[in-house]
């Protein structure tokens, strides 16, 4: 039985939730990406590709695409505050120190400085309602040459997220991807820099992208938890939709970081589908985390589950990432 369920959400987190550039995986990947989940280090082959990390300090500006929801979007900016900002241990900057063990051939580490720089509103839905994955780098060249409050083109050291609301549809959202990173074209936006889409799942697909604070309405009853009762759990920041973006923004933000132009972190010999930094760890949460356990992570007094403390006294619950000197899935909230 454990096996069976095992199989299963290596399946489901493959087919739904995986968020790097590539498409939907094949039977094979799917099975071979399984065996990272018991976590053997023998069976990852990570490899660094000679190009950049993002090694300085980060702008990153945010384009809410589409009509947002106030709470929602200060959610989404005190993650982002909490990934430069220290707050009590396990923290989210604590987290961010895994992704900062990635150096490129320079010896420069993945930068621990990311800093909100810009916001702007695409509240008229400039590219309409049904987003292909190349129309997220069009909507970027909307915001950096709109009039007035265009944001900054910054080539140097920006990183540019789109963020769609929740009836935005967006091309393998909710069925291949929960979200993506990519860099843009000189011939689209005028430089490359690299960017990521999340999507909010809230309304469209919470089952498939906001695990585990949703599960797919077909599987039946979610696995039980490593800590007893099940694996369902109350969203920290009150929103299932939103904080299962958190997670997969996370996600997103360590594979940009480490990977941003494709040629970097990434294991597989196909740059088309790499499995980054990210991947490697879907659906782990906390020790003993994988194969449909989320792992050890704590809950409030609410019944909400969280692994990592933010600014504000705000909680999140963030998926690991892979580390390169412990050779196995990490985040601070690790008992062992
Ligand atoms: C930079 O990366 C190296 C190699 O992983 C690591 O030993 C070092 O502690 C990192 N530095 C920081 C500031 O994270």
């Amino acid at each position: 039985m454990h096996k069976k369920l095992w199989q299963w959400h290596v399946l489901f987190l493959s087919l739904f939730c995986s968020s790097s550039l590539a498409s939907s995986r094949s039977q094979d990947n799917l099975f071979n990406q399984a065996k990272n989940y018991e976590g053997s280090s023998d069976l990852v082959d990570l490899q660094y590709h000679m190009g950049p990390v993002l090694a300085g300090p980060v702008n990153l500006y945010i384009i809410w695409y589409g009509r947002w929801n106030r709470n929602h979007q200060a959610t989404i900016r005190d993650f982002i505050y909490s990934l430069s900002y220290s707050s009590p241990y396990p923290s989210v900057s604590d987290w961010w120190r895994t992704v900062r063990l990635y150096t490129d051939q320079t010896g420069s580490n993945v930068t621990g400085n990311i800093v909100l720089s810009g916001e702007f509103y695409d509240y008229r839905y400039s590219h309409g309602r049904y987003l292909s994955r190349l129309a997220m780098q069009s909507i970027i060249k909307s915001a950096v040459t709109a009039h007035p409050r265009a944001l900054p083109l910054n080539p140097h050291n920006g990183l540019y997220l789109v963020l769609t609301s929740g009836d935005v549809q967006v091309q393998d959202f909710c069925r291949a991807v929960c979200g993506f990173h990519y860099f843009t074209f000189p011939t689209i936006v005028g430089v490359t820099v690299p960017y990521a889409w999340v999507g909010y799942s809230g309304t469209q697909c919470p089952g498939m992208c906001a695990y585990p604070f949703a599960w797919p309405k077909y599987s039946g009853k979610p696995p039980p938890s490593t800590n007893g009762g099940n694996n369902i759990m109350r969203a920290p920041n009150g929103d299932p939709g939103v904080d299962g973006m958190i997670s997969v923004l996370a996600h997103e933000l360590a594979e940009v970081s480490s990977n941003p132009f494709i040629n970097a972190w990434y294991a597989g010999d196909d740059p088309t589908s790499p499995t980054e930094i990210a991947d490697l760890c879907l659906g782990v949460y906390g020790t003993g985390g994988g194969g449909g356990f989320v792992g050890k992570v704590n809950k409030d007094s609410w019944g909400d589950g969280y692994n990592v403390n933010g600014v504000k006294g705000r909680r999140f619950l963030v998926q690991w990432v892979w580390n390169p000197v412990k050779r196995r899935c990490f985040g601070p909230n690790a008992i062992d």
